[in-house]
């Protein structure tokens, strides 16, 4: 297993790069599975989910070529498999849209396996209760989910009882090339849907109100091919500003969408930092002292995203003060909350919340990965630690960040990523 090594101390100077963000790219290349015609797609991340996902749509037939770096041509002439193997997308959450996206272009899916982090629950029942009232009949075995219509699938009124991401994805999909009008109350607003709804237009399809809470989607017999590129990833954004917090420096970011982190850059100036928006596309974050104490409660867009969660529960640990840290999307995204312990946090679990009273410094030693943004978290605790802080599971952070050391590594960073040979007995506990 690769680990990541990272000499506490440095101070981060200089220009980084935000990639296209994972959590559109998943969707939008399932979506491609609909179209008839070629898509190009641009500023598609290289990372692990990704990649993934392409390999997957490959097994289902569809042809795929990378043009250049970032830039990835898709077609498929309709001839495409309907069951996607479990141990395809055991890994990988950003699979769960093939349900739609499959099932409106062939009539039927079967999806045998859903991966992504260990953060909770994560039912599937609201894309189901979905597909369902678009005319699909649904099962689900055995972890596996089965999807078919006969004709054509017709379009509803749905309202969501939570504003799920994934499933307010699975309607738009199935309801783009729907018999009909559909209408989606108490859709996710989130950033990456409007993404996708944008690249449904380009294709072809009739939608109104992303990004907000009320979705219009008119049906259209067929998509087709266009060029799209992807928007900029707000939480590598959000993760490199928080590293810059911590770490302490000056770091421009660049190729941003500064308005899709308003909700951290509110929290940073209210902790003291330095935020500037520049050029409309770029951030700076200038901070030479410790930032001061804040609370946050995760929330559905555009509230504070739980995807920073974990970041910030970092920075926090060295705040000067006590912040109370509430997550309200999953049941348990704590998981970098030991490590950081383990670092010399002090950090105490309240129900769905955590009381972090910051300490001046924290403590390099080994420290295990939980999952994708637990891992990056414990990275940035590494930067400001004293001493060496080892984080095994580098795996982790490479499913949705690109180049993540090696970005770090540019703006000053003392970070190396290194093999793990002996498992030892922390390891093994995961
Ligand atoms: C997506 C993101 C993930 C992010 C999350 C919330 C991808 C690949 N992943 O995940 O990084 O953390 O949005 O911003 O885009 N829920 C139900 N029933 C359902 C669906 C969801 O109860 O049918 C619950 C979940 O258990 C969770 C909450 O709703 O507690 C939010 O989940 P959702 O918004 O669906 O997240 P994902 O799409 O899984």
């Amino acid at each position: 297993m690769e680990s990541f090594v990272v000499k506490g101390g440095k101070k981060l100077s200089g220009k980084v790069q935000i990639s296209g963000a994972k959590n559109a790219v998943m969707p939008i290349i399932t979506a491609c599975a609909m179209v008839g015609g070629e898509v190009i797609l641009h500023n598609v991340p290289d990372s692990i989910d990704p990649l993934t996902l392409l390999d997957v749509m490959k097994k289902l037939g569809m042809k795929i070529k990378q043009l250049s770096p970032g830039t990835w041509s898709l077609s498929s002439n309709g001839d495409l498999k309907s069951v996607v193997e479990g141990a395809q997308t055991e890994k990988i959450r950003g699979s769960q849209t093939l349900l739609g996206a499959i099932l409106a272009r062939k009539g039927e899916v079967t999806l045998q396996a859903l991966g992504g982090c260990r953060i909770g629950a994560r039912p599937i029942d609201l894309h189901v209760k979905g597909l369902k009232a678009l005319g699909a009949e649904v099962e689900m075995v055995k972890g596996s989910v089965f999807a078919k219509v006969s004709g054509r699938l017709k379009g509803a009124n749905i309202f969501l009882d939570f504003p799920s991401v994934g499933a307010t994805e699975n309607i738009l999909l199935a309801a783009s090339t729907a018999e009909g009008q559909t209408i989606i109350e108490n859709a996710a607003a989130e950033p990456e849907i409007e993404d996708l709804a944008k690249f449904l237009r380009l294709c072809g399809a009739k939608i109104s109100g992303d990004g907000t809470k009320t979705i219009q989607i008119e049906g259209v017999e067929s998509l087709k091919g266009t060029h799209h590129s992807i928007i900029p990833d707000r939480i590598e954004t959000g993760t490199f500003m928080i590293g810059a917090v911590m770490a302490g420096g000056d770091v421009l970011i660049e190729q941003a969408l500064p308005s899709t982190v308003d909700s951290l850059i509110f929290k940073l100036q209210e902790a003291g930092v330095i935020v500037r928006i520049e050029n409309h596309t770029s951030i700076r974050i200038r901070n030479t002292s410790r930032p001061k104490a804040i609370n946050i409660k995760t929330l559905p867009y555009p509230g504070f995203p739980t995807d920073l969660q974990p970041q910030t529960t970092a920075m926090c640990s060295i705040a000067d003060g006590v912040s109370v840290i509430s997550e309200s999307v999953f049941e348990s995204r704590f998981g970098a909350v030991p490590e950081l312990v383990r670092m010399g946090a002090e950090i105490q679990a309240e129900g769905h919340s955590v009381i972090v009273k910051g300490v001046e410094k924290l403590q390099g030693t080994e420290v295990i990965a939980p999952d994708l943004r637990g891992a990056v978290a414990l990275v940035l605790a590494g930067l400001c630690a004293e001493g060496t802080t080892k984080v095994v599971g580098a795996h982790h952070a490479d499913r949705g960040y690109e180049k993540f050391e090696m970005k770090l590594k540019a703006i000053g960073a003392d970070i190396e990523r290194g093999a793990e040979n002996q498992t030892n007995q922390h390891s093994e506990e995961q």
